[in-house]
């Protein structure tokens, strides 16, 4: 069936569409309903995730295909783990869990680089029937603080370090401080030493991951109502307080099975590659539950799209595990190209099976996607979605043999979303008109089912805007052929190399300077990362010329310590006044037009025009 035809069978009877597609995964008790209102997808459904993953492979007679292939340049490592291997680790380690006391419904954090030991913590968590949140090994303590207070995790899962090129990053002082900083005291923190770094081990706190391993137990999988969290993901909000998004089970991995074959026309068997990181939703989709429950073969890199050791490291990845469809962020081949525009290295390997190569997590530029696709000669797909909902919802779709292409549009309405774009008073816009894009209400299977730790707040902050529709934040208008062009966000969220990131959060940080009175931060356009933070700054009165000279320096410093270098702030600007309403909002939209220098009709409702030209001075007088 084609995309229309699909596309038809489900808005004319979603609930069978999706019963249909549940067929397609390992149930312990397959669902009879599909959906209640106040209950959600397949209510009456058992599952385990993990079961999903692993044990109905291996059971099936898969056990010796390769899981994963895990490729570290920054280490010089190769692993290939197959399904039998990765069980057998799974299981001795959800029996150390256990034994530690975690349970169905507990709660494990999971602080890691991208080691396969972090694919065996979350799916361990997920055997028991627990719940694990993942946070992105580049986020500073004060961010893993913050989530650790909210998720309130029964132990942590960590490693000695991470290596970014040229350096490694000690996450033992990390998780050290953080637990200072933070209110919630785990019971013990799991520590995968890696032969990089060592670390001591705290006698009465830490656990050497691999004396777990070695105990050799195992542990069979709890069957869990589907509806139970899976996991929880922090993800950036407009300020400092990281929103967890909570995913249920089954619905989760009945719309990834879906999209690996009828999205990304992945065959079971076959290499799939994500080129993103476990901390992030593309990482818990795209690198190990889609993947695993599809029985694909998931690449697992420890590296970058750059410099290690060079642009071509892509192309070898794929050729040496013969990806067939692979996914990465347009910043990444943003990054390829400045380094190798001609595509000399990617001439080196053998890429002529590779089917396609799927692109999210920031707008695609026409300029990337024709260069990408000119150089590999497979269609380069864009497609969007949000850690929110979970798996792709605009994209082109090969599964059902539909690769048509609008260059600047994000595709067409995955069957399961329908999309609508809204003026300020809800009412549909004609198409080509620019304003809010909405999914209309109930989400399909594998979209949020809440924010932890925040009843309500789903409602109020996705619901709430228009009535029967979801808010996605995201600005854009529908051509007259159904394409959604999204054009760039509503609030105040960033963007920085397909990383989603709040201003709020660096805020916090500039605001805490002693010589700072206020302070706002914008995403500055940036032709590699799309994005990047800057902040405007007002001193406070009588701050005296040496804080000033250093002001920028130290800002910068306490940001990265802060926050986290990924955040990639590096500027600041003194301005003598901010651009505000009336009633005191700062305008950081008209801040963002000044430093990108686009033109921009002067706000109604601004208080002190005067604060343009401060701006503008500012941004001048910058060095
Ligand atoms: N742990 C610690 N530090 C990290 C980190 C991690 N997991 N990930 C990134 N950082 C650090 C980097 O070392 C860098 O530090 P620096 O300021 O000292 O150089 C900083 O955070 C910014 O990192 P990054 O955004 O990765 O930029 P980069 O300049 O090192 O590389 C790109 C640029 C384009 C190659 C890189 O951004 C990239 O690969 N982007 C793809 C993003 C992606 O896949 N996103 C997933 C969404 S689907
Ligand atoms: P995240 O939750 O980190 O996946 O970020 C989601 C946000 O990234 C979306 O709301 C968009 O603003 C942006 N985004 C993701 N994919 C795309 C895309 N293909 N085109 C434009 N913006 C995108």
């Amino acid at each position: 069936m084609g995309y229309e035809d699909v596309f038809g069978a489900w808005s004319a009877s979603p609930e069978q569409f999706w019963l249909d597609a549940a067929k397609d995964i390992a149930w312990m008790e397959p669902p009879k309903t599909a959906y209640e209102a106040g209950k959600g997808w397949f209510p009456d459904g058992k599952v385990n995730a993990c079961h999903a993953a692993l044990d109905a492979h291996v059971e099936a007679g898969h056990g010796g295909q390769v899981a994963i292939y895990y490729d570290s340049p920054v280490t010089g490592t190769k692993r290939q783990i197959t399904y039998d291997a990765l069980l057998a680790d799974v299981s001795a380690f959800a029996a150390g869990l256990k034994k530690l006391g975690v349970g169905q419904g507990g709660r494990v954090l999971i602080y890691m680089p991208m080691v396969p030991e972090a694919v065996v913590a979350v799916l361990a968590t997920a055997r028991l029937g627990a719940v694990h949140s993942v946070v992105f090994g580049g986020f500073a303590a004060r961010e893993l603080a913050k989530r650790v207070d909210d998720f309130a995790p029964d132990l942590i899962v960590t490693a000695t370090c991470g290596i970014e090129p040229g350096r490694k990053i000690p996450y033992m002082p990390l998780v050290d401080e953080a637990l200072a900083l933070s209110k919630h005291a785990p019971s013990r923190v799991i520590v995968k030493q890696r032969p990089e770094q060592d670390a001591v081990l705290q006698p009465d706190r830490d656990i050497d991951y691999e004396a777990i391993i070695a105990e050799g137990g195992s542990e069979p999988c709890c069957p869990c109502p589907s509806t139970d969290p899976l996991y929880v993901l922090y993800t950036s909000g407009t300020t400092g307080t990281p929103k967890g998004v909570v995913r249920d089970i089954g619905s989760y991995l009945v719309a990834l099975k879906w999209s690996m074959t009828n999205i990304y026309s992945s065959q079971p068997g076959e290499a799939y590659w994500a080129a993103s990181d476990i901390g992030w939703v593309v990482g818990h989709s795209y690198i190990v539950y889609g993947p695993l429950v599809n029985r694909s073969s998931t690449v697992l890199y420890e590296g970058k799209p750059v410099g290690t050791p060079d642009a071509g490291a892509m192309w070898r990845i794929i050729n040496e595990y013969d990806v067939r469809v692979a996914f990465t962020a347009p910043t990444a081949i943003r990054a390829i190209k400045r380094e190798d525009p001609k595509a000399e290295l990617m001439a080196k390997y053998d890429l002529s099976r590779l089917r396609y190569l799927f692109l999210a997590g920031e707008r695609a530029d026409p300029d990337t996607v024709e260069w990408a696709a000119n150089s590999l000669k497979v269609p380069v797909i864009d497609h969007w979605w949000q850690t929110e909902l979970g798996w792709p919802a605009l994209s082109a779709f090969p599964g059902m043999g539909d690769t048509t292409i609008h260059l600047g549009a994000a595709g067409r309405p995955v069957p399961g979303f329908a999309f609508d774009v809204l003026d300020e008073d809800g009412h549909s816009l004609p198409r080509g008109t620019n304003g809010a894009i909405v999914i209309k209400c109930p989400l399909p299977p594998g979209s949020m089912t809440g924010l932890w730790n925040a009843p309500g707040r789903f409602e109020e902050q996705y619901l709430s805007t228009y009535e029967g529709y979801y808010l996605t934040g995201d600005a854009g208008y529908l051509d007259e052929g159904g394409f959604v062009f999204v054009m760039g966000r509503t609030d105040d969220v960033m963007n920085v190399a397909g990383h989603r990131l709040s201003t709020g959060s660096i805020e916090e940080v500039i605001a805490a300077h002693p010589a700072v009175a206020e302070c706002a931060v914008v995403g500055a356009s940036d032709d590699l990362k799309g994005q990047v933070p800057v902040a405007f700054v007002v001193l406070k009165a009588g701050a005296s010329p040496a804080v000033i000279e250093t002001l920028e320096q130290e800002l910068v410093a306490s940001v990265r310590q802060e926050v986290g270098a990924v955040a990639s702030f590096r500027r600041v600007y003194q301005t003598q006044i901010l651009p505000k309403t009336r009633s005191g909002k700062i305008l950081r939209k008209t801040i963002r037009s000044l430093i990108d220098g686009q033109s921009f009709d002067m706000p109604a409702t601004i208080d002190n025009p005067d604060a343009i030209t401060a701006v503008r001075d500012a941004i001048s007088s910058h060095a």
